[in-house]
């Protein structure tokens, strides 16, 4: 008999450039994973509309996400790649969801409390995001969500979720999701020019180093991140900006150039231009198989759209069984 495998689940806003934390948070464990686990990779574009968008620029950003999932090594082949908005069973069992999720447990999500500081009006979208985001994983059943850092508290609460749903209504219907083990601990990417902060869109493009950086773009904003002022302190007191740059070079570099860099630094001989040039050729290095597939992508964006449709077709399929089945456990049919 052939054995099931495992099934995971991660999604990507449209809300304009993929950036190297995206890919390494959420893309790449999937590209690792996927002769193995069952897959379904979405383009959240009803999350991307909570904030503030141009309907114009949508259609666009949502085929560009598609095509960077592509460009970084999925196989359409063996993973369902699909746009959320293509399958209303997401907003169906959101609302059912809904029914079970207390306002007080939302109002308490950081990135709620963030967004409301930050769009002064905030709307009823904004604080039911993450009951869409529990629906999108709960509704194929994924049991392994790879996210970035900044996503625990959502997977957390689709976690309690789940639990409460099967309490409730007295049968196991939900897997209880978890970070994808691919990623030994949730990844926290900081922004090039406010390590304080988590690289992000919203901090502008300085930020963050985007998947289609040239390589003078890469070049200029590595070295203008923000670091200290020498590596005079232990390792253990390095500060927030170097140590983001050493996690970037372990990610991207070869474990020979990442040592030999580590070295140098506990010796106390590093010096910070030293560092981010070696940084800045090893990310244009890692992007650059990934920058090629795309161009070729985008040139061909009649074949990523019929990926997508085949996408629809798959992700409609079992989605349907699920919520079957949660409409049945629910009394509804
Ligand atoms: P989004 O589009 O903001 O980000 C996509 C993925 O990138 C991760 N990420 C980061 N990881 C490490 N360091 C950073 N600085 C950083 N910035 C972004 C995010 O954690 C995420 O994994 N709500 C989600 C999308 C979503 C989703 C889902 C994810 C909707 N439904 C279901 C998983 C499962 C979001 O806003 O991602």
């Amino acid at each position: 008999m052939k054995k099931e495998k495992p099934i995971l689940f991660t999604g990507i806003r449209p809300t304009g450039e993929v950036h190297i934390a995206n890919l390494l948070a959420a893309i790449y464990p999937a590209v690792k994973a996927q002769d193995d686990y069952e897959e379904y990779l979405c383009i959240v574009d009803l999350h991307a509309i909570t904030t503030p968008y141009n309907p114009e620029d949508m259609s666009q950003a949502i085929k560009e996400v598609a095509v960077d999932y592509l460009a970084a090594g999925i196989n359409p082949d063996k993973v369902v790649l699909f746009v959320q908005s293509h399958i209303p069973y997401h907003t169906e069992l959101m609302w059912l969801l809904n029914t079970i999720t207390s306002v007080g447990e939302l109002q308490r999500m950081t990135q709620y409390k963030e967004f409301k500081s930050r769009y002064k009006d905030a709307k009823a979208g904004i604080l039911n995001y993450p009951v869409l985001m529990a629906a999108d994983i709960l509704l194929y059943k994924a049991k392994y969500v790879p996210v970035g850092e900044d996503q625990m508290q959502h997977l957390e609460l689709a976690r309690d979720i789940a639990k409460r749903f099967n309490q409730t209504f007295k049968k196991e219907v939900f897997p209880i999701p978890e970070l994808a083990k691919l990623t030994e601990k949730p990844l926290r990417i900081k922004a090039l020019n406010n390590p304080k902060n988590k690289m992000s869109k919203s901090l502008g493009p300085k930020s963050y180093i985007a998947i289609a950086d040239d390589p003078d773009t890469i070049r200029r904003k590595i070295s203008s991140a923000v670091t200290d002022t020498g590596p005079s302190q232990d390792t253990e007191k390095m500060s927030a900006g170097v140590a983001n740059l050493f996690l970037l070079l372990r990610l991207t570099a070869d474990e020979k150039t990442y040592n030999h860099m580590e070295e140098h630094y506990k010796n106390k001989t590093l010096k910070y231009v030293e560092l981010k040039a070696v940084l800045a050729e090893s990310i244009i290095d890692f992007l650059k198989p990934i920058q090629e597939k795309r161009e070729e992508l985008l040139d061909n964006i009649d074949y990523v759209a019929k990926v997508l449709s085949e996408g629809r077709e798959k992700a409609y399929h079992k989605a349907g069984q699920v919520i079957k089945e949660v409409k049945e456990v629910m009394g509804l049919l």
